[in-house]
């Protein structure tokens, strides 16, 4: 069977439902970032700069050698998809 070019779309098309769909089931029971002393310079700068923009900091602490995500995390390329902000 031919690999087609509509092929590659259909699947591209099957993952970006998927992914819509993880972070959308993840977003509800996920734990909030805490509005604590140390997360709470990142309110601001992710309210006024967007959540690229904070996300950037979170693996500078939330990585396997300081804070070990735990064992069933999912995949975590965009922290504040499924980790909002306390109060929003
Ligand atoms: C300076 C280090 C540091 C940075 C940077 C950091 N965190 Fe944390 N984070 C912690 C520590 C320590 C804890 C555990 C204690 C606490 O709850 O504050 C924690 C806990 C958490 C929790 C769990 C809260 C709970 O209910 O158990 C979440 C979610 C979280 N951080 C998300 C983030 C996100 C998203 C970012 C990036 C915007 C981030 N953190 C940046 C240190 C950090
Ligand atoms: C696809 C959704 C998703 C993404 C993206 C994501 N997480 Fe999570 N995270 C979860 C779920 C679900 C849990 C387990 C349930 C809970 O504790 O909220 C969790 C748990 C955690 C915990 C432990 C919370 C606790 O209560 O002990 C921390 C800390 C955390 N995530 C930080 C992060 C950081 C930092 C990022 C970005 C690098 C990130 N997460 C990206 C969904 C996500």
């Amino acid at each position: 069977m031919a690999f087609k070019k509509s092929d590659g779309l259909f699947i591209a098309l099957i993952v970006v439902i998927l992914t819509i769909f993880i972070l959308i089931s993840g977003e509800e029971k996920t734990s909030r970032v805490p509005n604590d002393e140390i997360h709470a310079r990142f309110y601001p700068i992710i309210r006024e700069q967007g959540k690229k923009a904070g996300e950037k900091f979170c693996g500078e602490c939330h990585n396997e050698k300081q804070i070990p995500f735990p064992k069933d995390h999912p995949p975590k390329f965009r922290c504040l998809f499924c980790h909002k902000l306390k109060g929003n």
